[in-house]
């Protein structure tokens, strides 16, 4: 079998970061096929497009994907942001952000959570409209039954699938009546389906007061957009922060996995870049693949460097990113 991977190498350390991934990938026993497609400001001054219609045919026809980070240039008219057009576009309705301890002291210990947000509706439909001639503006919160019943079955699942015993539901419906009230309604009713996973519902503003508090609470949070954007950054901070911290965008076919941080303009070239957080969206494609043995191998090696300071400056070691490539790899093939 032979995986055909689009890769997203993107702006500013996306390139490295890709380029390390690569290797990575490569050095495990799987035949890769990997095509590179651009996506970000440097596509926009070649072919006057972040996001063209090609990159997005060559990602529907790949296995998966693995995206780096792009630049998004503030103020440019006409200019739109390729992360969230891709999503929308492919229909990747699920962004799965696990946040799991690493064996660094920045991290706490005994997190093993994931955070499944809806990646498509709530707060971010992208309606909006001015009135009284610029004095109100408006943004409509759409979620609908459909978009609802898939985010949640997939939050069961993967719940089901990872072994978990508990799935909390968060939202605000005490205020938000009737878009968190439906969210709410069919979580109740998917949740029958699963009668060995426990359904425990907290309000949003709860849930964040209570991830500081006790993190090692949760196990899977499943919630709308924009609640599960925030509480995703929140928690990404208990496990080691942006250096490795991963995600994945799932569709019905299509997925594109990525580093949770951005093009980080001053670290290019420094060989500061830490590609870890590359190497866990690796991971999470390689699980998505069905390869969990190799997903497990590469996790393996990510921790065994982190556990050894084999790490870029933020992580407190003193190794370049194709340094850190290199010990990956090396306790790969150990
Ligand atoms: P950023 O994530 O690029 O950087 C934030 C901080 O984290 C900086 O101090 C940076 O040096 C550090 N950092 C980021 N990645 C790192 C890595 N792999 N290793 C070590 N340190 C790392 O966010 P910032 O500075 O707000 O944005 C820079 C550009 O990235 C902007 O144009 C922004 O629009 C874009 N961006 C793109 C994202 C994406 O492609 N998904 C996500 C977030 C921002
Ligand atoms: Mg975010």
């Amino acid at each position: 079998m032979t995986y055909k991977i689009c890769l997203l190498p993107g702006d500013g350390i996306g390139p490295e970061v890709i380029a390390s991934a690569k290797d990575v990938l490569s050095a495990l026993p799987i035949h890769w096929d990997f095509i590179e497609c651009g996506i970000g400001f440097g596509e926009y001054q070649r072919s006057n497009s972040p996001l063209p219609d090609s990159t997005l045919q060559a990602i529907r026809h790949a296995s998966a994907a693995l995206f780096g980070a792009v630049t998004t240039p503030p103020n440019l008219p006409n200019y739109f942001s390729p992360v969230v057009r891709m999503r929308q576009s492919l229909d990747l309705y699920a962004n799965l952000r696990p946040c799991k301890s690493i064996p660094h002291e920045s991290s706490k210990a005994n997190i093993d959570l994931l955070i499944v947000r809806e990646n498509t509706e709530g707060l971010y439909s992208g309606i909006e409209r001015i009135e009284d001639n610029g004095d109100k503006a408006i943004t409509e919160r759409v979620v609908t039954r459909k978009g609802s019943e898939r985010i949640i079955r997939k939050a069961f699942d993967l719940a089901q699938q990872t072994k978990r015993k508990t799935v909390h539901v968060v939202h605000k419906a005490n205020v938000l009546r009737q878009t968190c009230g439906l969210f709410r309604a069919v979580a109740l009713e998917i949740a029958k389906e699963y009668p060995a996973i426990q359904m425990i519902e907290m309000l949003v503003d709860t849930c964040a007061m209570e991830l500081i508090r006790a993190p090692e609470q949760f196990e899977v949070i499943v919630t709308t957009n924009l609640f599960g954007d925030i509480l995703s950054d929140e928690a990404c901070m208990f496990v080691g922060g942006l250096g490795v911290a991963a995600s994945g965008n799932i569709g019905a076919n299509v997925a594109v996995f990525e580093p949770v941080h951005g093009s980080a303009p001053p670290l290019v070239g420094t060989g500061k870049a830490n590609p870890i957080a590359t190497f866990l969206a690796a991971s999470m494609m390689l699980d998505y693949l069905n390869e969990a043995e190799s997903a497990t191998r590469l996790r393996r090696a990510v921790s065994a460097c982190i556990a050894a300071k084999e790490s870029t400056p933020d992580l407190g070691g003193n190794l370049s990113t194709s340094e850190v490539t290199k010990k990956v790899i090396e306790r790969i093939n150990y």
